[in-house]
């Protein structure tokens, strides 16, 4: 194992439907992921983060540029990567023939690990994705957010060295989520390394030591969520639900965001007073509450993550 755990340099990649027209899903991604990382990739729907996770992963082949996962050329020399990594794909399955716990095991035996580090794992997965009650059943009788337990559970308890997890957390309950987020931040304190794509906010600010806005095949920004916060221009979000008629005395406290009566003001602490006191004058209510990810990530896309 040598070099950054995963480097790509100008990834590109457009597919090619007989009969469609042809979509450019990648264009031009270069990005690292540091070992022992936790890095997300955020994006909104059609981003092209599934199209990079699975090129990162070896599932897909690039139409240009390259991938290196610890000094391996993905693309060239996929079977010397492969040991390496471990993923969970998007809409991923375990099979609907065999319970978590068959399922868990059968894979770590089919990866080559000895029956007791298999059997260990297997029980420590199924025990911190809270799938005890549930380890004996076939996965055809299990809700969609215990089949995806399950699939994160097979993931983690390979504890390879770089893990790759595809909206890991879609379908969880909110207990189920921090599950899965306590798991993967204590792997990466036992050194493995992990790649997630997400479009929860809270997701990748809870999780990632960096991540990459992602929007039509290009990253847009990087940097931890920390970065992204500050650059919104303050660190806190005053919501005016009928300011609009203040409209223009507001903009003088910060960066301003109206949306039909209602105005959203991004605010430095040392002004907050100031603002209350205009608001309070005019008879408008006022909520303050902290800059989040979503206001760095309209700032820089343009758009809400959620909206079509
Ligand atoms: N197999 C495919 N054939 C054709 N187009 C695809 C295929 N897979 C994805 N796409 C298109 O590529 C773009 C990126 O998709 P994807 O990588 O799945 O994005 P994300 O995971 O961010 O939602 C989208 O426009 C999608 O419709
Ligand atoms: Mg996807």
């Amino acid at each position: 194992m040598t070099g950054e755990a995963l480097r790509s340099r100008d990834l590109r990649k457009t597919y090619l439907t007989k009969g469609a027209p042809e979509v450019e899903a990648l264009a031009g991604v270069s990005l690292e992921v540091r070992r022992g990382e936790r890095v997300a990739l955020l994006g909104r729907n059609g981003a092209g983060k599934t199209t990079f996770l699975r090129i990162a992963s070896t599932l897909l082949r690039p139409t240009s540029g390259t991938i290196e996962v610890f000094g391996h050329d993905g693309d060239r020399a996929p079977e010397k990567v492969r040991p390496y990594i471990a993923v969970v794909p998007q809409e991923g399955k375990p099979f609907f023939h065999l319970t978590p716990r068959e399922q868990v095991y059968t894979y770590l035996r089919a990866r080559g690990l000895a029956r007791e580090t298999a059997k260990a794992r297997t029980e420590s997965a199924l025990d911190q994705m809270g799938l005890g009650d549930f380890a004996d059943r076939l996965a055809i009788t299990l809700s969609g957010g215990q089949r995806q337990r399950t699939m994160v559970a097979t993931v983690i308890a390979t504890e390879a060295p770089l893990l790759f997890l595809d909206e890991p957390t879609i379908g969880m309950d909110p207990f189920a989520r921090r599950a899965v987020w306590k798991c993967l931040r204590g792997l990466t304190q036992r050194g493995s390394t992990i790649l997630l794509t997400t479009h929860y906010l809270d997701e990748a600010d809870a999780l990632s030591d960096r991540l990459y806005i992602i929007e039509h095949g290009r990253v847009l920004v990087d940097g931890t969520a920390e970065d992204l916060k500050r650059s919104v221009g303050g660190t806190l979000k005053v919501t005016i639900p009928n300011g609009r008629r203040e409209l223009e005395r507001f903009r003088g406290f910060g960066s301003v965001v109206a949306d039909q009566d209602a105005v959203t003001v991004i605010v430095a602490p040392e002004r907050l007073g100031e603002l209350m006191d205009v608001a309070v004058r005019a008879g408008l209510a006022a909520t303050v509450g902290p800059v989040t990810l979503e206001e760095a990530f309209l700032r820089v896309v343009g758009r809400s993550i959620n909206e079509d």
